[in-house]
């Protein structure tokens, strides 16, 4: 079954805390926080003390997906903020090697992320070193937006590799899930899919992520 990390992006900004609950008794897995700098992405979200306020509120994992430039100048207010996965783009710095390690230093879960035109090959060296690889289906900076399938084929590479190498990571998709294409991520090896909006535009958010869940097992 595939574990679900609703995204606050989606959630009521004004009122998270109903929210995070609503996430955390209907079975997600992590809860998934986008932080935009309006630089990477074209869109400005949250910082670390989004995660230090939220925290104390939820015992789910905080899965924070850093979406801004050179991360490695944030990566450990993040970490001390509270995180327990951190993603840093590939795209976003010429030192991800660094910024890998030292999110692992903190003992916090390194992530690195692949925008969609970015190919596997850019990752190749930083694979033994990573505890997840987070694939985005969307180009990153906003909710809502239409799954690309054509990331399919991505994932699928990215299971073959880590049956093959000196390797042993968990595979995040990101953007545009929903009970559509759930099964296909999850069948091209996809261990945990992220979902914004079709978790919270919702008015039955438990609802939804039980349909995620149970898409995978059918
Ligand atoms: C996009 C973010 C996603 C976003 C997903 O840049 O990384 O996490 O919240 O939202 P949906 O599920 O609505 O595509
Ligand atoms: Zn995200």
């Amino acid at each position: 079954m595939i574990k679900v990390a609703p995204s606050i992006l989606s959630a009521n900004f004004v009122d998270l805390k109903p929210d995070i609950e609503v996430a955390q008794s209907g079975g997600a897995d992590l809860l998934h926080i986008d932080v935009m700098d309006g630089q990477f992405v074209p869109n400005l979200s949250f910082g670390p003390g989004m995660v230090e306020a939220i925290r104390p509120i939820t015992s789910m994992p905080l899965d924070c997906h850093l979406m801004i430039e050179n991360p490695e100048r944030f990566v450990t207010q993040f970490c001390q903020a509270g995180a327990d996965v951190v993603g840093v783009h590939v795209e976003s710095t010429p030192h991800i090697y660094r910024a890998l390690e030292m999110i692992k230093q903190h003992g916090v879960k390194a992530e690195v992320a692949l925008n969609p035109g970015t190919p596997i090959s850019m990752i190749h060296e930083v694979l033994p070193i990573v505890d997840q690889v987070l694939v985005m289906t969307v180009n990153p900076g906003f909710g809502g937006q239409k799954f690309i399938s054509q990331m399919l084929p991505k994932i699928q590479q990215l299971n073959q590799l880590r049956q093959t190498g000196d390797n042993n990571f968990a595979i995040e998709v990101d953007g545009g899930i929903s009970d559509q294409n759930v099964a296909s991520v999850y069948k091209a090896g996809a261990d945990i899919a992220v979902a914004g909006s079709y978790v919270f535009n919702n008015e039955d958010p438990v609802a939804q992520i039980k349909k995620l869940k149970t898409r995978t097992t059918e």
